[in-house]
C-alpha cells in the first residue's frame, strides 16, 4: 500500500530534531549552514521518535479522545512524517484507519513503510511523496464526504479525518498559508493536530562538573538564533506571531485547543536515548558552534566524546524531560 508522487527537504531546534549540517545537503545550489538534508537525518529521525514513543502514544490517546467514540477515522495523513514512527502509533492507536505518511524525502518514506511492515502494520500504512505545502492541493477537500472519498487523486494526498503534522510547518516558509493547506485536506468534521513550539528539550543537570554551567540555556540560545537564520533563509519566508490556535482559526478552523504531552526518563538513560543525544549534541556542534563559546565548543566536545566517562554516552546524570505541545481543531461540518 504505498503510492509515491514527487520532492524535497528543508529543517529545528526544539522545534524538532537538531540541524543536519549543511555539508551533507546534495543539492547543487549554493549551501547555507541551515540547509538540511534530511535523508541524512534518517537514523537520528527514527531514534528520536522511537525515544518518544511515551509521549507520542499520550498525544494519539488524546487525539482519539478529542475526536470522540462515535467519530469513524477512516483515513488518517500524517504530513511531513519523517521515518513514519507517529504514522504507526497513529495506526495503532485507530485500529480501522489507514495512516498515510507524507514527506518530501522518499528514503524517509521507504524507512516508514520498512517500519510498518515489522510492526504488522503493513495493510494500513501507505506513504505519498510530496513537496509541501504544493503537494496537499487537489485533495478534493470541500467536496468529500467523509465516506471513502479523498484517497488522493493526480497532485494531492487526498482527504482525512485526522490530519496530524509534526515539526514539519516550521520548515516552510509561510506557516499560515501551510496551515491552510493542511486544514483543506480535512473531511468535514475532522481534526487537524498540530506538533510545534513546546519545551526545549532538557537533558543535563545546570552544573555537570565541566565549563561553565548553564551549558543547556545557552545550546538553546545558539539554537534559536540558528532557527531565525533558517527560517530566513526559507523560500517565501514569512513572519507570522507564531500564536498556533489564532493561525488555527485563520486556516477557517474551530473549537481550537492544546495539550502538552511529557516526556519524563530519568537517570540513568538507557542506549537509544544516550544515542539520540549524542546525535543531537553532534548537530548543534556543527550548525550552531558560530554563537558558542570557545569554553562551551571544548565542553561539548568532551560531552560527545565517546571514551570520556564524563561523555553523553556514559556520564550517569544525564536524563531527557521534553514536552510535545499539540494544537488542534476542527473543520467545521458544514
Ligand atoms: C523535523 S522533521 C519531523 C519529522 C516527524 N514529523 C517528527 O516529528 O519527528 C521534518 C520533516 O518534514 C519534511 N519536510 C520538510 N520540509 C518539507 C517540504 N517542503 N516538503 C515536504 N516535506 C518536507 C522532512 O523531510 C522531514 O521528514
Amino acid at each position: 500500500m504505498s503510492t509515491h508522487n514527487d520532492s524535497r527537504h528543508g529543517h529545528g531546534p526544539r522545534h524538532g530534531s537538531a540541524p543536519a549540517p549543511a555539508h551533507a545537503h546534495k543539492h547543487a545550489h549554493a549551501h547555507h549552514r541551515t540547509d538540511i538534508d534530511w535523508e541524512v537525518m534518517a537514523t537520528q529521525l527514527e531514534t528520536g521518535g522511537d525515544v518518544q514513543l511515551p509521549a507520542l502514544r499520550l498525544a494519539a490517546a488524546r487525539l482519539k479522545e478529542l475526536l470522540g467514540p462515535d467519530h469513524r477515522v477512516r483515513r488518517i495523513l500524517d504530513v511531513g512524517s519523517g521515518p513514519g514512527v507517529m504514522t504507526c502509533v497513529l495506526a495503532e492507536t485507530f485500529a480501522g484507519a489507514e495512516a498515510v505518511a507524507v514527506d518530501g524525502a522518499p528514503g524517509l518514506l521507504d524507512r516508514a513503510l520498512a517500519r510498518a511492515g515489522r510492526l504488522g502494520l503493513g495493510d494500513r500504512v501507505a506513504v505519498r511523496h510530496a513537496e509541501l505545502p504544493e503537494g496537499l492541493a487537489g485533495t478534493g477537500a470541500g467536496t468529500g464526504d467523509g465516506e471513502g472519498d479523498g484517497e488522493g487523486g493526480e497532485g494531492g494526498v487526498g482527504t482525512a479525518d485526522l490530519v496530524w503534522s509534526s515539526k514539519a510547518v516550521h520548515h516552510l516558509g509561510d506557516q499560515q498559508g501551510a496551515l491552510k493547506a493542511l486544514a483543506g485536506a480535512l473531511r468535514p468534521g475532522g481534526l487537524l493536530a498540530v506538533a510545534e513550539g513546546g519545551l526545549p528539550m532538557r537533558f543535563l543537570p545546570r552544573d555537570i562538573g565541566i565549563g561553565r554551567p548553564g551549558l543547556q540555556a545557552r545550546l538553546d540560545v545558539a539554537l534559536e538564533t540558528w532557527f531565525e537564520e533558517m527560517r530566513a533563509e526559507l523560500p517565501g519566508s514569512t513572519a507570522v506571531v507564531e500564536d498556533w490556535p489564532e493561525l488555527l482559526r485563520r486556516a477557517g478552523l474551530t473549537g481550537a485547543r492544546t495539550f502538552t504531552s511529557l516526556l519524563d526518563l530519568p537517570a540513568p538513560l538507557g542506549g537509544p536515548a544516550r544515542s539520540y543525544l549524542h546525535a543531537q549534541l553532534t548537530r548543534v556542534r556543527e550548525a550552531a558552534s558560530d554563537a558558542l563559546a570557545e569554553e562551551d565548543l571544548r565542553t561539548l566536545d568532551v560531552l560527545l566524546d565517546p571514551g570520556a566517562p564524563e561523555g553523553i554516552l556514559r556520564r550517569p546524570d544525564a536524563f531527557l524531560l521534553a514536552g510535545v505541545t499539540v494544537y488542534t481543531a476542527v473543520r467545521p461540518a458544514h
